[in-house]
């Protein structure tokens, strides 16, 4: 059996990390900021320098492929890949890992011109981790983008997707030219670090992803009234942070107590206003997230949190209002693609288990458009979204070995 090279895949990991690396190890790398895009012209001349040929979209995916071209129906591909944007303060292998294995495999198979009726190509998405809009490239490339909302898309600080793409040379109003055409894609598999610890403790080397997690995401603004921190009598205050605290509290509760059990919830942005240590705060904004791998659980929930934030506002004299800001749904990766991991990890004689991902991934667009899904390996201590987030080495071998044969697998099917 053939082997991807782990000196190559690791030398390219560490080429990687420096676009955007912090000093303490880690990376802050997000989509459209000067270090991505010094990261994307790097990709791309390592997909040229492996041989390949590389090109890019309208949404500012990224592609590598032997003689592949644009995407074409007559000539269907069996695609890999991830992403290369990162959170803030993040780890080198989220989203790398996948990009970087890919390619891995593609320059191997064409190495040892291994056998493979498919062609076979790489993708890089763009935005996957939704600093604009969630798994942003990926949504075009699937037709899933909604094109009347592109000019409204902004980042948590503010800035507008349409002017941070106009800067690295995008028009954003075109990212749904990036559509592929219906049957260009025969499969896509997408290996992962698993970011959380249940691999590890299990003791089980690669992960078999059956569906992959929803998110929903929604700003929560309570307006109450300003007023001097001093001279105001507790009792007749309409503290914004208050309410919004309370809510938070009250919101983790219910996911838990009436989630499935797979239920989270995250409050990861929080502003008052005015936000001066003096005056009671009179607006409170959060941005919530919950995730749920059942549709129907993680609507429900998402209701039932609404209607708490209600409850709170109007109880201490508030208003609240709810804007939804994004939501992904709960994806199955095709039984197909996971008999060929397992098989692939098999046949390399690994330990296999089959789980959820409790992530979002690009994969879960894909779902939408072919048969697609993912391989995981473990993350030391379960740390992800953390500049501490590693894997070991004999994993990310073990990884790039069983996506090189389920790649060669599913080409040939
Ligand atoms: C992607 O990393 C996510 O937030 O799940
Ligand atoms: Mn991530
Ligand atoms: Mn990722």
């Amino acid at each position: 059996m053939i082997r991807a090279s782990l000196p190559r895949l690791e030398s390219r990991l560490q080429a990687l990390a420096r676009f955007g690396g912090l000093p303490g190890g880690g990376v802050t790398r997000p989509a459209w900021s000067p270090p991505h895009e010094e990261a994307r012209a790097w990709l791309l001349g390592e997909i040229r320098a492996a041989g390949l040929e590389a090109w890019v979209d309208a949404a500012g995916n990224i592609f590598g492929g032997a003689g592949t071209g644009r995407f074409d129906p007559g000539r269907a591909v069996v695609l890999t890949g991830s992403h290369i944007d990162s959170v803030p303060e993040g780890g080198i292998l989220d989203g790398a890992l996948g990009v970087l294995a890919g390619l891995e495999c593609l320059e191997t198979i064409q190495e040892t011109s291994a056998p493979h009726r498919r062609p076979l190509a790489l993708a890089a998405w763009s935005d996957e981790e939704g600093r604009y809009g969630s798994l942003f490239g990926s949504r075009a490339f699937c037709g899933l983008l909604d094109a009347a909302r592109i000019p409204e898309m902004t980042a948590v600080d503010g800035e507008r997707l349409v002017d941070a793409m106009a800067r690295a040379g995008f028009d954003a109003r075109r990212a749904g030219e990036a559509r592929v055409p219906a049957g260009a894609v025969a499969a896509y598999v997408e290996l992962h670090i698993e970011q959380g610890p249940r691999l590890e403790e299990a003791g089980i080397q690669i992960g078999v992803v059956e569906g992959i997690v929803g998110v929903r995401r929604a700003r929560v603004v309570f307006t109450g009234q300003a007023d001097h921190a001093g001279t105001t009598p507790m009792e007749r205050r309409r503290d914004a942070f208050l309410a919004a605290a309370e809510w938070a509290l009250k919101a983790r509760e219910l996911v838990v107590r009436r989630g499935s059990g797979r239920s989270v919830t995250n409050v990861g942005v929080v502003s008052v206003h005015p936000g001066v240590t003096n005056i009671v705060p009179g607006r409170a904004e959060l941005v919530h997230e919950i995730r749920e791998p059942d549709a129907a659980v993680l609507v429900r929930l998402a209701r039932r949190v609404e209607g708490l934030a209600r409850r709170v506002a109007t109880r201490r004299g508030l208003e609240v209002e709810v804007r939804p800001m994004s939501a992904t749904t709960p994806a199955r990766c095709a039984p197909r693609v996971q008999a060929v991991i397992e098989d692939a990890a098999a046949r390399l004689g690994l330990t296999r288990q089959r789980l959820y991902s409790a992530a979002g991934h690009d994969a879960q667009n894909l779902a939408a458009v072919t048969d697609a899904g993912m391989i995981f390996i473990p993350s030391a201590g379960g740390r992800s979204h953390r500049v501490d987030e590693t894997s070991d080495r004999e994993a990310i071998e073990r990884g790039a070995n069983v996506l090189l044969h389920s790649l060669l697998a599913l080409a040939e099917q």
